[in-house]
């Protein structure tokens, strides 16, 4: 197989990228080159953004096509029209933001979508999917990803946990301990991607864990387990957290408490894709390994500028703590 990732050096694309590589592929990333290709890959420079910046892709057949932009659907465009008959597949990363919100729980890949184009992230990603569609028409997969977690995460949400975690003393848990998560580890979203592409696979996948997969407790108590237990979970019910003026998923990553939000991102159903094949690992695998990864970078998780920093203010957290 002859693969192309529109990206492929930070995190998700990463992890297609050594999935690929891992099963033989012949694996081409195109990106700027402000972060180092992964290793057995082929490296093309070239700027999505810019007229003629995709001219390093200008010769070249592939069988398929990773695609992880996030921003304008029109690069999408672009590019998919760049490649138009030079490719088998085009698999664009999407998310389950594309759903239209507020939404009930065992939200399903059936569910009415946000209108492309009006900027947004949601917006955005649709747009992303119909530029995709639009050129490849039943050729396309769209890998609608929920949270997605694990080494190389440039967002920021499981290290801030890991850190937080590594220093110690009494932390802040948000409550309910029962409380249900559904992620993806981005390298059980490069396995199920992957495979899909193989099987010929085409239109939208929600691609995250069963919810309660994980939940608030097993994800917190694993993070206590890898930094070396010196951290004591102090389990806080939401309503006093929310009281305080504290923010769900940015200043606690990960955590909305029990609600819409809640019903949103952590109630989806995953039936099509757990039938299609997907597989996830334990969340101690992912804690762990994500733990392994940040000591290895110095601790300072990379940061993607184009999303808020997360994270609890350590005042706020010992006022409530208090
Ligand atoms: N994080 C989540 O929880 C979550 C949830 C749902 C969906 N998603 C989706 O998952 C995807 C995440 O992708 P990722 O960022 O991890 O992918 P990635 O492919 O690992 O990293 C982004 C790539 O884009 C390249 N790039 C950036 N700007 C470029 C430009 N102007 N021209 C050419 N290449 C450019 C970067 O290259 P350089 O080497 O030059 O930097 C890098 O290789 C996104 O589509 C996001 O919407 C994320």
């Amino acid at each position: 197989m002859r693969l192309l990732i529109l990206g492929g050096t930070e995190f998700v694309g990463r992890a297609v990228a050594e999935d690929a590589v891992a099963r033989g592929w012949e694996v081409t990333v195109f990106h700027r080159g402000r972060n180092e290709p992964p290793a057995g890959t082929a490296s093309l420079l070239g700027q999505r953004t810019e007229e003629g910046g995709l001219a390093a892709l200008k010769e070249g057949e592939w069988d398929a096509v990773v695609d992880t932009w996030s921003a304008d659907p029109q690069v999408v465009a672009g590019a998919a029209r760049f490649l138009d008959g030079r490719v088998g597949r085009y698999a664009y990363i999407s998310s389950r933001s594309v759903y239209a919100y507020p939404a009930a729980p065992e939200l399903a890949e059936d569910a009415p979508v946000v209108e492309a184009g009006s900027g947004g992230y949601a917006e955005d990603k649709r747009g992303g999917e119909l530029a995709a569609l639009e050129v490849f028409g039943d050729r396309t997969l769209l890998v609608r990803a929920g949270l997605i977690l694990g080494p190389y995460e440039n967002i920021g949400r499981l290290p801030w946990w890991l850190n937080r975690m590594a220093r110690g003393g009494e932390v802040l848990a948000p409550g309910p301990r029962d409380l249900a998560l559904q992620y993806i580890d981005a390298r059980d979203l490069a396995v199920w991607t992957l495979d899909a592409i193989e099987q010929g696979l085409d239109g939208p996948y929600d691609l995250v864990s069963p919810s309660g997969h994980a939940t608030m407790e097993t994800l917190l108590e694993a993070c206590v387990a890898v930094t070396g237990g010196d951290a004591e979970l102090c389990w806080t019910d939401a309503e006093k957290i929310l009281a305080a003026g504290v923010q769900p998923w940015i200043d606690l990553p990960v955590w909305l408490p029990p609600g819409e939000d809640h019903d949103f991102m952590h109630q989806a159903n995953v039936a099509k894709a757990l039938a299609s094949g997907l597989r996830c690992r334990p969340v101690q695998e992912t804690v762990a390994d994500t733990w392994t990864w940040l000591q290895g970078i110095g601790g300072t998780a990379p940061q993607r500028s184009d999303r808020p920093a997360v994270g609890l203010d350590p005042e706020v957290e010992a006022r409530l703590l208090d």
